[in-house]
């Protein structure tokens, strides 16, 4: 088996994968249309194969579906492998967090979880008390550490303060969506709370599939980049479907340039950042798992980081420092 790089999060006695399998997309259905269940395992089992050892899902996934996928493809494996779930943020009063997890365990078959992340901020329900219901769960054995996702600067300042330790926080971030690097992620860095990056290519637009914004269907064009107008979107911005789309082939003429895939680029590009613990990468079948994998491979040079900041730039400042990729009024608080 290759040797995948690791990183040992804090307050945790085990160490992720840089390369983490995200498991959402193999459900299928909302934002990805029909799915193959052969496929979802076929990939899972490939990202296992080329050293993949941790794998991040949750309940939301196919109300449980993904976790059920996950248990099935890796049944024998249960040691080998760091499973990060999630609970959802309706389920954050305490007696809900030991129910929710309860299923969670049901779901993956297992009986215990490695790291449970808190989905999204709720602040109807003191952050104190559901952070207290993790550590429960931490001292029962039942997980083995907590982390967060989609936690703005506040909501980061209440678990420092709270006396409990999380062990990572898990963004949106990636070349067209760099919104964590005007406070959030310098945060992260300054405290020591390792950041997981989600939809690293940006749902594949980063792998330069489509070649132009009319290309990509209403179910994928929800983020903020795209209009309002969309019939799936929940924001109420203009977008700037033509500036990502700009960006995007220029990141495609520098990869040839550099001769390096556009995808891998963009990973190797995360890879390489300060804060980042690890990069939660998607995959709907064994073939893009390990094209995805290649980015291990590739070394950027200071200059090639440096350019790709330049080309990103104007979008960054375009889409400003709201992180979250979906709603104007930013749930990442
Ligand atoms: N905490 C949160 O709120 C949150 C939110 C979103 C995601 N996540 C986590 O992060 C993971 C990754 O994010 P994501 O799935 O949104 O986005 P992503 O990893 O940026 O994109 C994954 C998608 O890109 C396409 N793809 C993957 N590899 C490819 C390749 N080599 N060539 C061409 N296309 C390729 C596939 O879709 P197609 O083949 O259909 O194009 C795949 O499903 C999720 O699975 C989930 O675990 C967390």
């Amino acid at each position: 088996m290759p040797t995948v790089p690791k990183t040992a999060l804090p307050h945790a006695d085990f160490e992720i994968s840089k390369l983490i399998f995200g498991c959402w997309a193999i459900v299928g259905g909302f934002n990805w249309g029909p799915q193959d269940e052969r496929d979802s395992l076929t990939a899972i089992r490939a990202a296992f194969d080329l050293g993949i050892n941790c794998f991040d899902t949750a309940e939301a996934y196919g109300s449980g579906q993904s976790e059920n996928l996950l248990a099935k493809a890796m049944e024998g494996k249960r040691k080998e492998i760091v499973i990060a779930s999630k609970v959802g943020p309706m389920d954050f009063a305490p007696e809900n967090v030991m129910s929710a997890c309860e299923r969670g365990l049901k779901n993956l078959q297992t009986d215990y979880i490695d790291l449970y992340q808190l989905h999204w901020p709720n602040p109807d329900i003191p952050l104190e008390d559901t952070l207290g219901a993790l550590q429960t769960l931490k001292d029962q054995g039942k997980i083995r550490a907590y982390g967060v996702s989609n936690f703005g600067n506040k909501s980061l300042d209440i678990c420092k303060h709270s006396g409990f330790h999380i062990s990572s926080n898990q963004m949106a971030y990636n070349l067209i969506f760099r919104a964590i690097e005007y406070s959030i992620l310098p945060q992260c860095v300054k405290d020591n709370v390792p950041v997981l990056c989600y939809s690293p290519i940006m749902q594949g637009l980063l792998t330069g599939k489509f070649a132009s914004e009319n290309e990509v269907p209403d179910d994928r064009a929800r983020t903020r980049h795209f209009s309002h107008r969309r019939s799936q979107a929940r924001h109420q911005e203009d977008g700037c479907e033509k500036e990502t789309f700009q960006t995007l082939a220029e990141i495609k003429a520098f990869s040839e340039e550099v001769n390096i895939p556009m995808g891998s680029l963009s990973l190797a590009w995360l890879l390489a950042q300060q804060g980042v613990g690890g990069v939660i990468v998607g995959g709907r079948n064994a073939d893009q798992v390990s094209k995805n994998m290649e980015a291990l491979k590739v070394k950027l040079t200071p200059d090639i980081i440096s350019r790709l900041n330049e080309i990103t730039e104007p979008l960054k400042e375009k889409l400003g420092p709201n992180a979250d990729l979906w709603q104007t009024d930013s749930r990442a608080i």
